[in-house]
């Protein structure tokens, strides 16, 4: 039985990190759950699941929940240093990091020092300052499996090999639900139409993401501090049916694979389960009906922010914060439709000509980048949206 946190339970990966633990009740015992403001949805998890503690960041929804909750005996705390304080109970062995954005930086660093091994899913936080996490995971004797399913490929893929040996590595993308438009099209695109994504349930930010192909940019940088491989050793292939997750290729040109239909509980498990494997009940990969698998370089022109994301992370420090921060404000302003699709790689561009990196030394330097960037960002959203 392994004791686990779920940061972000509410969201696309903790109900199905949640389905793992329903499917395997001897496997997995949930000792604290986390949302942003969701009580509703959280007070059921908690009925089923019975935690001994819960968090809100929203503080009002927090207090709706301890109301909601009065009949159970669950601690519920509240704000983003009650989340935190979830993220390092004493009984957790294992935090599954599941929050979307920025959020999810000092709840995952909190369970990091607090000696609690991580899946990681929450990418953001890697990309804002990963070499720090990492610095912090290897003081405190902690392993972070990854999570999300290009990084988890390349975590099965790199298993039993010697690391000198690879060549480089190939992080596969969907190319998102708007692969293929014109600029024109992309110009007047609705962010109902830019949900649409075709092989991915996911939530509204990174399906976002994934249209712009920012997805790919933070997972480059992710995929940097995750195996500790430059930026010059890691490229992107598009690939519209995500079944190959991700390749590396050897020295010798040998190129390993992990293939699977598209769905998060697989690379879940092998997180939440490694080195064990667990038997899922989920449909079998038939490659006599898929038939044609289908490979694209990416397009820099209608799509930069992929390159955006190699920029930040070549100048490294608190570039890939600036970033990160910008395009959360912009994907914000994009689904609450102030601004238009193609303004949100302008908008990232121009808080990071604005930007002057600094090194990342510790904690606030990230956070303080976050905060200029975001300010910096809703200046320029404010601009277009008068
Ligand atoms: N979905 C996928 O298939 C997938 C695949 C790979 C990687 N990822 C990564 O995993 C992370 C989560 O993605 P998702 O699709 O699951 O997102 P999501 O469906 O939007 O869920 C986000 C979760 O974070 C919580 N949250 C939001 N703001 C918060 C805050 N300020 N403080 C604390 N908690 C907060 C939400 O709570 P409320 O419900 O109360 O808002 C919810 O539980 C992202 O970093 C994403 O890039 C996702």
């Amino acid at each position: 039985m392994k004791n686990i946190v779920i940061l972000g339970s509410t969201g696309s990966i903790g109900t199905n990190t949640l389905d793992i633990v329903d499917r395997f009740p001897e496997e997995f015992h949930v000792v604290g759950l986390t949302a942003g403001s969701n009580d509703e949805k959280l007070e059921a998890q908690i009925r089923k699941f019975r935690p001994a503690f819960a968090a809100l960041a929203n503080e009002a929804a927090a207090a709706k929940l301890r109301d909601r909750c009065a009949d159970l005996p669950v601690k519920i705390l509240a704000g983003n240093e009650g989340v935190a304080e979830v993220a390092q109970s004493q009984d957790a062995e294992l935090v599954i990091s599941a929050i979307v954005g920025g959020a999810g930086l000092l709840p995952t660093l909190a369970a990091i020092r607090a000696g609690k091994q991580i899946a990681l899913a929450n990418k953001e936080p890697m990309v804002m300052a990963g070499a720090l996490m990492q610095a912090e995971a290897k003081k405190h004797h902690v392993r972070i499996f990854p999570i999300d399913s290009e990084h988890s490929a390349i975590f099965q893929s790199l298993e039993g090999h010697r690391r000198e040996d690879v060549k480089r590595i190939i992080l596969t993308a969907s190319g998102g639900p708007l692969w293929g438009f014109s600029r024109e099209q992309l110009q007047d695109v609705s962010p109902e139409r830019a949900l649409q994504h075709p092989n991915w349930k996911m939530g509204s930010k990174i399906t976002i993401d994934s249209a712009t192909l920012m997805n790919k940019g933070l997972e480059v940088i992710e995929a940097r501090w995750l195996f500790d491989i430059p930026e010059t050793q890691i490229e992107v292939l598009v690939h519209r049916e995500s079944i190959i997750h991700s390749l590396v290729e050897y020295t010798d040109r040998s190129v390993i694979a992990q293939l699977g239909l598209p769905d998060m509980r697989t690379p879940i498990s092998y997180a939440m389960r490694y080195p064990e494997r667990m038997p899922l009940d989920l449909p079998s990969l038939d490659l006599t009906e898929i038939s044609t698998l289908t490979f694209f370089k990416p397009d820099h022109a209608r799509f930069p922010c992929l390159q955006l994301g190699y920029e930040a992370l070549r100048i490294g420090g608190t570039m890939p914060a600036t970033m990160n921060a910008a395009n959360e404000v912009a994907v914000e302003a994009f689904l609450q439709s102030g601004i238009r699709f193609l303004d949100i790689p302008d908008i990232i561009r121009s808080t990071m000509e604005a930007h002057a990196p600094r090194p990342i030394d510790g904690l606030d330097d990230a956070l303080d980048a976050d905060h200029w960037a975001r300010d910096k960002a809703e200046s320029l959203v404010h601009a277009l949206t008068r």
